[in-house]
């Protein structure tokens, strides 16, 4: 029997017990503790922010920047078909309808096709852009980070400013993520648009158990942003609401662990590289499979590996791959459903879908926890040659 290998669980081994049991017995469990501040503070210093408000998870952070760019009732909101369905389930939260579109080679939104959309497909008046086939206002666009490769956002910015366009990054799967290229060069992925959203799920680089946080530099959506994640008190002695808001902010202990986690967060984004390193080696070398290439123009965190299988070459596809894998003990995921295929959304505009669609049929994530062994990663090459 093998050991099994799951695909991606964190790495529990600093000081998360020391500042949980601190929390523990100081009987400060619930979102009024120092760590909730504390954590924040420490997010906002390590990716250079002004801002960094904490939210129960990556979903809740969406759902409230998308809010707080504008985003409204009968809005259309642009985001890849390609991704977890969260940022396109945030946008319906607020009644707005996804524009979806492609993907480029590294499974982030295909830039040239998204401004060859705003180009051809929309028209700006009275300060707005709108969609001309469904005469919607297309009032935000959510890039996301996909596996931790950083999208091609300098060719994004100047256009979606002119259009008036709000940008929400996802950078949920991308903490640690910094741009070396452009005028972005320097800064981390989540930074650059009016507002980012980072996610501490369970299988991401660091992890609170569940916990997302909402980056900016801007005071007003800051100030707004705690505003409505504390269900939006205007006197919170007398219980004054004069919106509506959520129960949306982390809890102290989960924020505990997020402390702990930020410690070993260079150590993790090292092991991820050297990791990533071995595969390539290893895999790069067998017919018909190729380890997906990160973008030059960013030092990616290399979060998730993404295995690219060409059936014709290697003589099985990704379903039986997956299957052989299961055999070994080892999880494997197939990069999720497109999101345009998925049935709340089927109705929804997509612009010229077709390279998601061939990444989505060829692609195969593989074990990429920091606590993944040499030996490990031998095992699942060697896998991969005897198939
Ligand atoms: C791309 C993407 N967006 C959003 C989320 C949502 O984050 P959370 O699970 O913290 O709600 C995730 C991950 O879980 C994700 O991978």
């Amino acid at each position: 029997m093998f050991d099994f290998i799951p695909l991606s669980v964190p790495s529990i081994q600093g000081n998360e017990w020391k500042y949980v049991k601190e929390c523990l017995d100081k009987e400060w469990v619930s979102s009024a503790g120092s760590y909730v501040d504390e954590f924040e503070r420490r997010i906002a210093d390590f990716t250079g922010v002004r801002y960094a408000i904490a939210c129960v998870n990556g979903t809740a952070a969406l759902h409230v920047a998308l809010k707080l760019a504008g985003v409204r009732s009968g809005d259309a909101v642009i985001v890849p078909t390609l991704t977890f369905i969260a940022p396109v389930n945030a946008i319906r939260y607020l009644n707005a309808d996804p524009v979806f579109m492609d993907s480029d080679d590294f499974y982030n939104i295909d830039i040239e096709k998204t401004l060859e959309f705003i180009r051809s497909q929309t028209v700006y008046k009275n300060g707005a852009t709108f969609h001309t086939t469904t005469g919607k206002k297309v009032s935000a666009i959510v890039p996301v980070h996909v596996f931790g490769n950083a999208v091609d956002l300098d060719s994004l910015l100047d256009v979606c400013k002119e259009r008036n366009i709000v940008v929400v990054e996802d950078a949920t799967e991308s903490m640690g993520t910094i741009y070396k290229m452009g005028r972005v060069a320097g800064k981390h992925a989540g930074t650059i648009g009016k507002l980012g959203c980072l996610s501490f799920n369970g299988n991401k680089i660091i992890t609170t158990g569940g916990g997302g946080m909402i980056l900016t530099d801007d005071t007003d959506y800051a100030e707004k942003a705690k505003y409505i994640t504390t269900q939006a008190k205007n006197d919170n002695i007398r219980y004054v609401h004069n919106e509506i808001g959520y129960n949306f902010r982390l809890t102290n202990v989960q924020a505990a662990i997020g402390v702990a986690q930020l410690e070993n967060l260079n150590r993790y984004l090292g092991i991820k590289k050297k990791n990533y390193l071995q595969y390539k080696q290893g895999i790069d070398r067998i017919p018909g499979l190729h380890l997906a290439d990160t973008p030059d123009y960013a030092e990616n965190n290399l979060w998730m590996y993404a295995l690219q299988i060409n059936k014709a070459v290697y003589g099985i596809d990704r379903e039986q791959l997956m299957r052989l894998f299961d055999q070994q003990e080892i999880q494997t995921r197939p990069v999720w459903h497109l999101n345009h295929r998925q049935k709340p959304y089927r109705d929804c505009y997509g612009y010229q879908i077709k390279k998601a669609a061939f990444l989505h049929e060829t692609t195969l994530n593989i074990p990429c926890s920091t606590g993944l062994k040499s030996e490990e990663i031998e095992r699942i090459i060697s896998c991969l040659e005897k198939r």
